[in-house]
Order: structure tokens, then sequence, then C-alpha cells
């Protein structure tokens, strides 16, 4: 379905059910835009290109870590390259395998090796029945030697969102096979992240097997979320985007950190809203309140996978700024706050330190901006946390959380002492 030709936008006879999205497949997040449709991460797909390009020639793979904020193209650069490895593989006479496994759902090792083993299993004449339940991973592990051994001379993994994965066995596991005589095969592993933790946190997770490269990705500016943005209005029917959308989506999104899915997102959302209002075209009050929507999506989401604790320090920066005190807070104000949420919603909070360390991790996904105070290396400077994100969409974020909606609202808080002229006219949707 997402192979259409030329300027075709699919058939005339369900043409009109649909008056906004004309292909709207090409904003999802999943989508892998065509090879000359990734704009500006040349360098990126030729480092990663470099790390695990031996297999072509047939030599052994080097290991890699993608690193970087949401949305700078690190899974869609990396299933790129390995998909375009494995033909070059192929026209060199060498069988390479590629398996995608985003660890968000095979968070531990047993689903993970359960997900190699079953996705090598599809692309082959594998014959063996793969149990899904009631075995272990060790069994899990056989079926991926023996399917390498029979059908591959080289498999490139990779191994998505890989800080969910509770330990990391399956990194040396892999890195060791061949040693260890596993299996012939050469496997090459491209882990990503978009947690800082995680890679601080990997030497004491893993032992020298696993030798591996790093590389960053950095956000996008404006112009190349323009460009993302513009090679994907064919999902739109054609003249329905006003003119001027695509530029304040991609200011918009450019603004907090380049975050393409964000920008994307923007564009989706307001699509939806135009068709939800019946109407005609997507205008630039559409993109603005799609904003609001998509970044209270994003919160939620970027949050979803930490704790408790990292959502009850954001609402405590956000109840801060919310309550007058506009501006940076210092890691002690915010743990003063956050520590009367915990007694709100019930929670033991954490040590001061503990929540230095969300709010570090906060500051790498791009919700909060950290820096140091002016005293250089004296012994005053201290961090002075800022949110990027509107406080607003935070609070509405967090609270979603079941077990946080203890917590006061938006309008509670902004009712309470010392609240700067009100909140703001837009709060609009209530999602
Ligand atoms: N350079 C690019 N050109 C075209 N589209 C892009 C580019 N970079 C990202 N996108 C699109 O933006 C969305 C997000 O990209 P991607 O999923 O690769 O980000 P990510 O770095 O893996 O983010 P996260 O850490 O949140 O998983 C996808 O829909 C992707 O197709
Ligand atoms: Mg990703």
């Amino acid at each position: 379905m997402s192979e259409e030709e030329g300027e075709e936008v699919g058939d005339p006879l369900f043409a009109d059910q649909d008056p906004i999205f004309a292909r709207k497949e090409l904003l999802h997040v999943g989508h892998v835009p065509e090879e000359n449709r990734i704009v500006g991460r040349d360098e990126e797909i030729q480092s990663v290109a470099d790390e695990i390009g031996a297999i072509v020639r047939g030599d052994p793979p080097n290991n890699v870590m993608i690193y970087g904020k949401t949305g700078t193209g690190k899974s869609l650069v990396s299933r790129h390259v390995a998909s375009r490895a494995q033909n070059a593989a192929e026209a060199n006479g060498i069988a390479c395998g590629v398996v995608y496994v985003d660890c968000s759902e095979a968070d531990t090792e047993t689903r993970a090796t359960r997900k190699l083993a079953m996705e090598l299993k599809r692309a082959t004449e594998y014959e063996r029945e793969i149990p899904t339940r009631g075995v272990g991973t060790m069994e899990y592990y056989r079926h991926v030697w023996r399917i390498l051994d029979d059908h591959y001379d080289a498999l490139v993994v990779i191994l998505d969102e890989i800080d969910k994965l509770t330990n990391s066995n399956i990194l040396m596991q892999l890195s060791r096979a061949r040693e260890a005589n596993k299996t012939g095969s050469y496997i090459g592993v491209v882990g990503i992240s978009n947690k800082i933790q995680y890679r601080e946190s990997l030497d004491e997770r893993i032992d020298s097997s696993f030798g591996h490269r790093e590389l960053f990705f950095h956000p996008y500016d404006a112009d190349q979320l323009r460009e993302i943005m513009r090679n994907r209005e064919d999902a739109f029917q054609r003249g329905v985007l006003a003119s001027g959308t695509i530029q304040l989506c991609a200011a918009l999104a450019a603004k907090k950190h380049g975050d393409a899915r964000k920008a994307i997102d923007i564009l989706k959302e307001a699509g939806e809203l135009a068709r939800r209002n019946d109407d005609g075209t997507v205008t630039k009050e559409h993109i603005r309140q799609a904003q609001d929507i998509a970044e209270i999506n994003r919160v939620e989401e970027l949050t979803s996978g930490g704790t408790i604790h990292a959502k009850l320090a954001l609402y405590a920066l956000s109840s801060l700024v919310i309550v007058g005190e506009d501006g940076t807070h210092s890691t002690r104000q915010i743990y003063e706050r956050y520590e009367q949420m915990c007694g709100v919603a019930g929670f033991e909070p954490v040590t001061e330190n503990g929540l230095y360390k969300q709010l570090k991790e906060q500051a790498f996904l791009g919700v909060i901006e950290s820096n140091k105070t002016g005293g250089g290396r004296s012994q005053g400077s201290y961090l002075l946390h800022r949110l990027v994100t509107d406080p607003r969409h935070i609070v509405k974020a967090v609270r979603r959380d079941a077990s946080l909606d203890d917590l006061p609202t938006v309008e509670e808080l902004s009712s309470m002492e010392g609240t700067r002229n009100g909140s703001q006219s837009t709060l609009g949707t209530n999602r």
C-alpha cells in the first residue's frame, strides 16, 4: 500500500471520503521514507555504514551504539543502513540477515531472543517449531545459532530502545557467539538509546567482549524539519495545507529541540483537527492547537518509560512555574516541592541525588534544560533547571498516570497564591 506511482493519489472512487488526508500512512512514525527523502543524515548514514559495513565484504563488523534525543532519526537511519547492507552483501554473494527488535516491547532477554529467533525463522525456511512459551532463553539462542549456521554468513541485529532491556546479557551472547563456537556467522549489533544514563551505565552492565563504537545524532534545525515535512506533503489532499503551515510547524518543532517525530505528529494532529471540525483547509491555527495536543502526547510518551519519580520531578518543577515562580529553579527548590507532591500522591520520596539524576535524564530528553550557575569551579556553583516545555502540558500528561491523578490540576495550581496573571487562554482541548 505504501508504494504508489508518480502523482497518483489513490482510487478516485474513495478520493472524497477523506477531504483532508490522501496518504495518511506517510505521517506514521514507522514509515520509512525512500532513500532520497531522508533529509540531512548523510554523515550519520555513512558512519553507521562504516561500522557495520565490513559485513558486506564478508569481514567481521563493529558493534555500534547510537545515542541522541528523540526524533533525530536514529531508528530510521539504522533500519535504512541495515537494509542497504543486506542488499549490498547479497550482491556479493553473502547471505546477510537483518533483525529489528524493539526492546520496549521485548524488554527481557527471553523476549528479545524469542523475537530474534521468530524473525529469523520467518525470514528463512527453518523447519523446526519454535515454542512461544514454556522454554528458556537458552533454547531461543540455540534456534538462533542453528538458523544462522544453516542460512546466513552474517547478521545485523538492531536493538532499538535498548535501555528498556532489563539486563544486557544479549549483548555479550551475540558478541561472543563466534568466539564461543556457537555459530560461524559474523554478528553486528546496532544498539539505540535516547537515555544518556544508559550510556553511563553500559560499562557496568557489560564486559569488554562487547566492543563498540558510539555515535551521537544531533537534533534537526528548522530548515531540515521543513524539508522532512515537505517530503510528506503527499499525505494530504492537494491544496489542503494552507500556505505557511509547514513553515510554522517546523519553527514550532525546532524551538523545542529539532524533533522530527514531533513535527510530523503536529502535522498529522492538525489534519485531524481540521477534519473533525469539517474545515476544508489546514490552517496555522490548527497547527497551533495541534502543537498543544502533540506536546502533551509527547511528554506522556517520554515519561511513560520512566519511573513515577521522573514524573513527580517534572510535575514539581511545572507547578513551581505555574504558581508564579517563573524562570529557573535549583535542584534544592525542586526537591522541596517534589517531597510535598510525593506526600500528596502517596509515594516515598527518593533522595535529593536521586531526584537530580531524574532531572538530568529529562534534560537529555529535551523536556527541561539544566545549566550550571556562573560560579565556575568555585564550590558555589550549582545546577539550575528550566522547563523547555509548557508546564500546563506536563501537568496534564503527568496526571494521566492513574496513580498521580490526585495531584492538583492546572486550574487548581493556577488559582493558588502568587499566580501570575492567571493562565493563558489557549488551554483549550481537554485531553
Ligand atoms: N532525516 C529524516 N528524513 C525524513 N524523515 C525523518 C528523518 N528523521 C526522522 N524522520 C522521521 O521522523 C520520525 C522519527 O524518527 P525516528 O523514529 O528515526 O527517531 P528516533 O531518533 O528513533 O527517535 P526516538 O528516540 O524517539 O525513538 C519518523 O517518522 C521518521 O521517519
Ligand atoms: Mg526510535
